[in-house]
C-alpha cells in the first residue's frame, strides 16, 4: 500500500510504500477510492492541534470498497461501498464526546493513503447518488454541519440563519442543510464570486466579512439571524452577538481567528441569547445527517479532485482558503 506521511511539522507529506494492512477482531481494511481535506489537517502539518503525533498517515475523511474484515465483524460487509465515518469512541452521551474520543487520521493513521484500517463503528454504506469524489467530501465537514445546524443549533423551517466563511467546507454542508430544511440562509465571505456561488445555490444572500459594518447592513436586508454558524470567533464575534436576534443562538464549530478580546456581557444576558460551541457529532447524528441527504438527495459540492501523490498541492490550495467546496484525493492504486 502507499500513504502520505507527515514525518515532520512545517514540511511536505512523502509519498511511502507500507506493508499490506490486516484487520484484527472488529476491524476491516479498506481499499480507498478518495479521501477528503479538511482544516484540521492543514493545522496539523502547522504545528497548530494539541497533542500531535508523528509520523501519521493524515486524512479524517474517505470512501472505498471493504477489502477484509477481522473476527467478531459482521462478513456481509466484506465488498461493500462505504463511507467512513471520522469519529471513533462517542460514547454514550448525545451531549458531548467521552474523553476517549478521536478524529481519524492523528493520532491513528488516516484516509491519504491506498488503505486503511479502521474499526466497524466507522462504516457506513455510500449512497448510490453520490461519486466517490462526493462520498469523501461528506462525513466530517457534513458531520460537523449537521450537529452545528439542528442538534446544538435546534434550526427550524422558517427561521433565518447566517452562516459565515461559506467557502469553508463545513459551512457549504450548512449551507446547503439549511436550504433544504427551508430555513432563511444568509452567508458572508471573502469573496464576491462565492457570494454569488452559495445565492445559486439557495442563499438569500450575503456579505462581505472584510467590509466594515456588513452586520448593519445584513440587519437592515435580512432582519436579524434566529441562528448564526461560525468558526471564524476573534475579534468580530462581538458583531455576531450584535446582530443575533433576541433569544437567539450563535453556534461555533472552530475559531479560525482565535479568542475574541472580550465577550460583551451585557448583551450577552440583556439580549438572552445561547453561545453554544459544537465538535463532529455522534453517531446518531451522523445516522440522522445519511437520512437527511438520502431524502432530499444533497450532493456534497467537490471543489478539486488531485491525486494521492499531489497531495501537497491540494493543502496549499487549502492554505489560500482557494476553494469553493471540499478537496478531493483520489486514492485507488
Ligand atoms: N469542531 C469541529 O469538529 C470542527 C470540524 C470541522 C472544522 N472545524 C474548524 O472550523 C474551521 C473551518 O474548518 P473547515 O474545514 O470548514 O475549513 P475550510 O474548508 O478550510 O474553510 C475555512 C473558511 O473559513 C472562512 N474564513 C476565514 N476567515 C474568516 C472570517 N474572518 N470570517 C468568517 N469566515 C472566515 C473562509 O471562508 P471564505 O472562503 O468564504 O472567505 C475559509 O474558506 C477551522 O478552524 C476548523 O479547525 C472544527
Amino acid at each position: 500500500m502507499k500513504a502520505a506521511v507527515l514525518e515532520k511539522l512545517h514540511t511536505p507529506l512523502s509519498i511511502q510504500d507500507r506493508h499490506d494492512l490486516n484487520a484484527p477482531p472488529g476491524h476491516v481494511v479498506i481499499q480507498l477510492k478518495t479521501a477528503a481535506l479538511n482544516r484540521r489537517d492543514y493545522w496539523i502539518t502547522q504545528g497548530l492541534y494539541p497533542k500531535i503525533k508523528l509520523p501519521v498517515v493524515l486524512g479524517s475523511d474517505g470512501a472505498g470498497v471493504v477489502l477484509e474484515t477481522g473476527d467478531g465483524v459482521d462478513a456481509s460487509w466484506k465488498g461493500k461501498e462505504v463511507i467512513l465515518q471520522s469519529g471513533i469512541n462517542w460514547g454514550d452521551q448525545e451531549e458531548a464526546q467521552a474523553p476517549e474520543f478521536e478524529v481519524l487520521g492523528m493520532p491513528r493513521d488516516g484516509t491519504f493513503a491506498t488503505h486503511i484500517l479502521v474499526p466497524q463503528e466507522t462504516l457506513h454504506e455510500k449512497p448510490d447518488f453520490l461519486s466517490w469524489e462526493e462520498a469523501a467530501a461528506l462525513p466530517l465537514a457534513g458531520l460537523t454541519a449537521w450537529r452545528s445546524l439542528f442538534t446544538q443549533g435546534g434550526l427550524k423551517t422558517g427561521q433565518t440563519v447566517l452562516i459565515t466563511g461559506v467557502g469553508g467546507g463545513v459551512a457549504l454542508a450548512a449551507l446547503q442543510f439549511a436550504v433544504a430544511a427551508g430555513a432563511k440562509a444568509w452567508v458572508t465571505s471573502s469573496n464576491d464570486n462565492k457570494i454569488k456561488q452559495a445565492i445559486q445555490m439557495g442563499a438569500r444572500g450575503g456579505f462581505l466579512y472584510k467590509d466594515d459594518g456588513w452586520e448593519t447592513s445584513m440587519a437592515k436586508e435580512a432582519g436579524a439571524p434566529d441562528l448564526i454558524i461560525d468558526s471564524a470567533g476573534g475579534k468580530t464575534y462581538n458583531g455576531l452577538i450584535d446582530l443575533v436576534k433576541p433569544g437567539g443562538c450563535i453556534v461555533n464549530y472552530g475559531s479560525t481567528l482565535g479568542n475574541p478580546q472580550q465577550i460583551n456581557m451585557f448583551k450577552l444576558f440583556w439580549k438572552q441569547i445561547r453561545l453554544q460551541g459544537s465538535s463532529l457529532g455522534s453517531p446518531a447524528d451522523f445516522r440522522n445527517m445519511m437520512s437527511f441527504i438520502q431524502e432530499h438527495q444533497v450532493k456534497t459540492i467537490v471543489d478539486a479532485v488531485y491525486p494521492l501523490e499531489e497531495v501537497n498541492t491540494a493543502l496549499e490550495r487549502m492554505k489560500h482558503s482557494e476553494q469553493f467546496g471540499k478537496i478531493v484525493l483520489t486514492c485507488a492504486s
